[in-house]
């Protein structure tokens, strides 16, 4: 009897403050009303807002961090964490509960490191994003939750297969030399097709805001992996399918496996697989591959590079393990939202200074284009070394710059293009 209670005191010394958090499982009620109770004691770096209702009508709720939240600001990256696609892999939904409370505690506390991160980062948290799974997960709770009940949507659509499959386009296209392969469009097949609540209202969100990194969380293994994560042979189901920023995304894997605490440690054998020789990170379509997944539609729909983390073997772990997975992935999760302030950014502007909204940047040998937001600017995540970009705007000219980023840069270098009008001079009659 009696219920087991987690009030742990996250102590930086005895005399200083302390964030206090409670490491039990959440309700969906409970988590709705705690995430508006910590964006009420921070409102001064965070909001809630709602990106759409689940099939049964829940919110799907997001809680903001940034130092003037609810509006993008120039050259400031976003970047988003969803937990809880899956309803039944629930440790995910916990830490970004956790987080939240950890970011508002600490900013308020003084630590640098977190007033740091949130004055230069907008930080989007949707710490659940199929809460009917899981309410039926919940239901039957960690001993007896296998390994399927809970996960899809309450219309039991795997929400994970339900994503516009730009990828076989991609692999269909790709050898055609003009086609771009970023902004793909999403085929009017595909509305033809059911489309879950969840799915439109993140699809919605993902389209409306210029996310530049993003993390799925999930359950059931301990590794990272990254797109695509559709094979690209219809034949083979475990086939290393890399995208065009495969280095970028090895480096975003790398970033969120070393600093968790166990993660890329060389034992052979964890949940069944093995993933040693890489050191906890894979590429999705090697491991095994599926169509209509939600990294592979971030990065060919989109800007953003989204990378899938596996937090663990059991997929709804017992109350006590709560505490010390937020310790073993506490670092990982800070590492990860610094380390979007890497690679360049900068602004396209006319020659009056007018941003140039949807300019695209490219890189010399990487296949992927990205385009600028509203006011002109953009990021590249890009490894260290020499880089040829170019900046075009339909009606201006193209301006390219030869760039060295160098491997000590600890934020992202500045580099801005200023394009000039082209084409033909129109003449009015006056
Ligand atoms: C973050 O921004 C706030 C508000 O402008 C400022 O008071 C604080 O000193 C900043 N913290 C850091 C570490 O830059
Ligand atoms: C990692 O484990 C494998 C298999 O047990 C072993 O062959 C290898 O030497 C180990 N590597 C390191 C760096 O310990
Ligand atoms: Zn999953």
């Amino acid at each position: 009897d009696g219920d087991l209670f987690y009030l742990l005191m996250l102590i930086l010394s005895p005399e200083e403050p302390s964030t206090i958090i409670q490491f039990t499982y959440t309700s969906n009620a409970q988590m709705y009303s705690l995430l508006k109770r910590t964006a009420a004691k921070c409102s001064h770096i965070s909001q809630v807002y709602s990106i759409g209702r689940s099939t049964e009508g829940r919110d799907l709720l997001v809680i903001e961090f940034t130092d003037n939240p609810g509006q993008h600001e120039l050259l400031e990256p976003e970047i988003k964490l969803v937990g809880n696609m899956h309803g039944n892999e629930v440790l995910g939904r916990q830490l970004l509960i956790y987080l939240a409370q950890y970011l508002c505690s600490e900013y308020i506390l003084g630590n640098q490191r977190i007033q740091t991160l949130i004055n230069t980062t907008r930080i989007h948290l949707l710490a659940s994003m199929n809460p009917d799974g899981y309410e039926l997960a919940a239901a039957e709770g960690h001993l007896f939750n296998g390994w399927i009940s809970g996960r899809a949507n309450a219309q039991n659509i795997d929400l994970n297969r339900n994503f516009p499959d730009l990828t076989s386009l991609f692999y269909r296209n790709r050898r055609s030399r003009h086609y771009r392969i970023d902004h793909i469009p999403i085929p009017d097949a595909y509305w033809f097709g059911k489309v879950a609540p969840e799915t439109y209202a993140v699809m919605k969100w993902i389209r409306a805001l210029p996310f530049v990194q993003s993390a799925s969380l999930h359950g059931g293994e301990l590794v990272i992996s990254y797109p695509f994560d559709f094979s690209r042979d219809v034949h083979e189901e475990k086939m290393f399918s890399p995208t065009p920023d495969e280095q970028a995304f090895k480096q975003l894997a790398r970033t969120y496996a070393d600093a968790h605490a166990t993660m890329s440690n060389n034992d052979t054998d964890r949940c069944g697989a093995s993933f040693y020789r890489t050191r906890g990170i894979i590429n999705g379509a090697l491991w095994y591959s599926f169509a209509g997944g939600m990294s592979d539609f971030n990065y060919l729909h989109t800007n953003c590079l989204e990378i899938t983390v596996e937090l663990g073997c059991d997929k709804f772990p017992s109350e006590a393990e709560l505490y010390p997975e937020w310790k073993r992935n506490k670092e990982a999760l800070l590492s990860f939202m610094e380390s979007v302030h890497r690679g360049i950014k900068g602004v396209v502007k006319d020659t009056d200074g007018n941003g140039i909204k949807g300019a695209t940047i490219s890189i010399r040998g990487i296949r992927k284009d990205v385009t600028t937001a509203e006011d002109g600017d953009y990021w590249r995540l890009l490894n260290p070394g020499t880089h040829i970009m170019t900046a075009t705007a339909k009606g201006f000219s193209r301006v390219s710059k030869r760039v060295h980023l160098p491997h000590t840069m600890n934020k992202a270098g500045r580099v801005d293009f200023v394009l000039e009008k082209v084409g033909p001079v129109l003449h009015h009659p006056v």
